[in-house]
C-alpha cells in the first residue's frame, strides 16, 4: 500500500550537505506493524516525517494506495494527513490547556464530518479502550508519562486512520510503560489492522515488530520479516 522510491532528503549546512536519507526504496503492505531501527542520526525521523507528509523529500517518490502523495497540493495534503493518518510522537505533544477527553477528540472536531455527539462517543469509547474513560476530565500534567502517552494514541487513533506513524513513543517511559504502549500499538494493529510505522532504537523493542528496517547514514542496511514476533 505504500511504495516508496530512491527517497532522498538533503539538508545544506553552509558548505557541508548532509545526506539524512540517501536513496530508501521500501514496499510497505498494508496491516503491517513495522519497525524502523538504526542508531541516533541513521534518518529515522526524516524517514517518518517524509512519510508522514509532515516534510518535503529533495527527490523520490511515495504513493500511498496508488495516490502520489507528493504531487498533491498543501490542503490536499492537509486532508490527507486529517483523513489517513495518525501521529504518535515522544514528548506526547497534547494541549496542556484541554482535558484528556478535549484533547482526543480534538483530530475528530477537525474533521466537521461527524456531529458533537459522535465524536463525544467516539472520544468516550477509544478512551474506554485504553483504560483511561475515568481520567477523561483530568489535565495532562496530572497524569504519568506513561498514561499521557496512551492518550496520545488515542487522539491518533479517533479518527481511525490507515496508517498510524510513531517516533520513539517509548524514549521518555520506563519499561514497564514502554511495554504498555508497544502492548497497545500490537492490539491495534490486530483489533483495528492499523499499518503502524514505529521509530525505535531500543533493540528490545523488536520483538513487536512484524517487520524490521534499519537505517545507517541514510540509507537502508538490512530489512526482514521478524517471524518470532507477538
Ligand atoms: N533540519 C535539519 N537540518 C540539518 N540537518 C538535519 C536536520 N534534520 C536532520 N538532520 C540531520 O540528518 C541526519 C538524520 O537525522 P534524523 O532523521 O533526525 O535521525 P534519527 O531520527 O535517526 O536520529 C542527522 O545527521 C541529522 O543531523
Ligand atoms: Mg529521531
Amino acid at each position: 500500500m505504500i511504495e516508496i522510491t530512491d527517497l532522498k532528503r538533503l539538508y545544506h549546512m553552509g558548505n557541508v550537505e548532509v545526506r539524512a536519507l540517501d536513496g530508501v526504496t521500501l514496499n510497505i503492505e498494508k496491516g503491517e506493524f513495522l519497525g524502523i531501527m538504526g542508531a541516533s542520526g541513521s534518518g529515522k525521523t526524516t524517514l517518518l516525517h517524509l512519510l508522514g507528509l509532515l516534510d518535503a523529500p529533495t527527490s523520490g517518490r511515495i504513493m500511498i494506495d496508488g495516490l502520489d502523495v507528493l504531487s498533491l497540493t498543501d490542503y490536499e495534503k492537509t486532508m490527507f494527513r486529517l483523513y489517513k493518518l495518525g501521529y504518535v510522537f515522544q514528548d506526547y505533544a497534547l494541549v496542556p490547556d484541554l482535558t484528556m477527553m478535549e484533547n482526543v477528540a480534538l483530530p475528530a472536531m477537525l474533521r466537521k464530518d461527524r456531529s458533537e455527539e459522535q465524536v463525544k462517543n467516539d472520544s468516550f469509547w477509544i478512551l474506554q479502550r485504553i483504560g483511561l474513560c475515568d481520567r477523561r476530565d483530568h489535565l495532562p500534567r496530572e497524569l504519568s508519562g506513561g498514561q499521557q502517552q496512551r492518550v496520545s494514541i488515542a487522539r491518533a487513533m479517533v479518527n481511525r486512520p490507515d496508517i498510524l506513524f510513531a517516533d520513539e513513543p517509548c524514549a521518555n517511559l520506563d519499561s514497564e510503560n514502554s511495554k504498555m504502549v508497544l502492548e497497545l500499538f500490537h492490539e491495534i494493529n490486530e483489533e483495528m489492522k492499523q499499518t503502524i510505522i514505529m521509530v525505535s532504537h531500543e533493540d528490545w523493542h523488536k520483538e513487536y515488530f512484524h517487520r524490521i528496517v534499519r537505517l545507517k547514514d541514510g540509507k537502508v542496511t538490512s530489512d526482514g520479516k521478524n517471524h518470532s514476533a507477538h
